[in-house]
């Protein structure tokens, strides 16, 4: 069954629900201030075609950060609230609740067009996907709309359990259509050469994806402190940096597979006596003594650009260091600039630490796209979908 988007159905007149991932990191000293807008600026589009088309009624919906089932204002919706309507140019009532009361008064007057939900993570039954909890939201709305990507490998009930009692009323919104498309690419019969770089700080969190993508790759380039295992494994010492026997162990699974060619480690490194100390740069493999790799070095950076040069799909996952650091950078930053100079080439940037030094490096517009999603990007290309996805194409069996 084809997945249903809004721009195939008659919004006109009516009452819409519509699940965002408006989970925006916010400054630590000012919690009314979102530091980085993107997921609510990418549901934009969404929002505005609803209202164009003459929705009645929006009724938007979210989780922000984990307030673990409890009402806690420091993850309020208030800052989301407070910044769509100065982009709307609208009002937007934030509810107390996801449950108040006075939600369908909201409903039957004229003012008040957009409403949105308070954080449903104040409530234990959404993370429990629970039933009476996503009727209970079902019941504002003629038609029910799930634009939040970055949710969609949550079974919860806001992203999941509520699409059954929306038979043949739910659709995707616009940014989780153009997800599922570019995701897509990596997924499905990507144009070759295929390159995959992967970063991040553990194996164990990699080890799937890595599984995937190595049956399909022509290079897979690691880089981050999930080098340090693959060197180990191979017999490298590589002094104090990061590295459990548990992530070697893993590690040598890899190297051991029959695609064990395609995987590309770095070759000499920028170290440090103590994690974020004076960087140095060391140009071998090996590390030895007492001191940490902490980002690629310039060597490693050409190889990775050798290997990256007449590519036609990259998929880029997780930084090559601590590039918080300036120090620490130069890796992840070259990554992003030899990236967003293929042009010929489709590059997909996913993954909440890419991402952020992708936005960082200023070439975000440059790449061919930039998935909202952390967790769901990843478990998309492990899985080849989600359980978001999959409940809006399929709808679900409520018992
Ligand atoms: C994310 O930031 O990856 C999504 O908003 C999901 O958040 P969660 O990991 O707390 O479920």
């Amino acid at each position: 069954m084809a997945l249903k988007f809004i721009d195939e159905v008659e919004v006109q007149d009516k009452v819409v629900i519509a699940r965002f991932d408006f989970n925006v990191p916010l400054d630590k000293k000012d919690l009314s201030k979102i530091t980085d807008t993107t997921r609510i600026d990418m549901a934009l589009e969404t929002i505005k075609y609803l209202l164009d088309n003459g929705a009645k009624k929006l009724i938007l919906m979210s989780h922000l950060g984990r307030p673990k089932g409890k009402v806690n204002l420091d993850y309020t919706l208030e800052p989301v609230a407070t910044y769509l309507a100065n982009k709307l140019e609208q009002d937007v009532v934030l509810t107390e609740s996801c449950l108040d009361r006075g939600i369908k008064t909201l409903l039957t007057l004229n003012e008040s067009k957009i409403i949105l939900l308070q954080n449903l993570r104040f409530h234990p039954e959404e993370e429990q996907g629970n039933q009476e909890f996503a009727k209970a939201l079902a019941s504002y709305a003629d038609i029910y709309v799930n634009d939040a990507f970055g949710t969609a490998h949550r079974k919860h009930a806001s992203t999941y359990t509520i699409n059954g009692y929306f038979k043949d009323k739910a659709y995707g919104g616009f940014l989780m259509k153009k997800e599922i498309l570019a995701l897509s690419k990596i997924v499905e019969k990507p144009k070759a050469p295929f390159v995959a770089i992967v970063g991040g700080a553990k194996v164990s969190d990699k080890i799937k994806i890595i599984e995937r993508l190595i049956v399909n790759v022509d290079h897979l380039l690691i880089g981050g402190a999930m080098a340090y295992p693959f060197l180990v494994a191979k017999g490298f010492d590589v002094g104090n940096s990061m590295c459990t026997q548990d992530d070697v162990k893993l590690a040598k699974k890899i190297l051991m597979s029959s695609s064990k060619s395609k995987v590309v480690l770095p070759i000499d490194h920028i170290v440090s006596k103590e994690f974020g100390g004076k960087p140095e740069i060391c140009n071998t493999v090996e590390i030895g003594g007492d001191k940490m790799a902490l980002d690629i070095g310039p060597a490693t950076i050409n190889l990775y650009n050798e290997k990256l040069a007449g590519a036609q799909t990259v998929l880029w996952n997780g930084p090559m260091g601590l590039f918080e650091n300036n120090d620490y950078a130069k890796g992840t930053l070259a990554i992003a600039k030899t990236l967003s100079e293929m042009e010929n080439a489709f590059t997909l940037v996913g993954g909440g630490d890419s991402v952020s030094a992708v936005m960082q490096s200023g070439l975000a517009d440059k790449m061919g796209h930039v998935s909202t999603g952390g967790g769901a990007s990843l478990e998309f290309i492990e899985e080849g979908t989600l359980p978001g996805v999959q409940a809006l194409r399929f709808g679900i069996d409520l018992n």
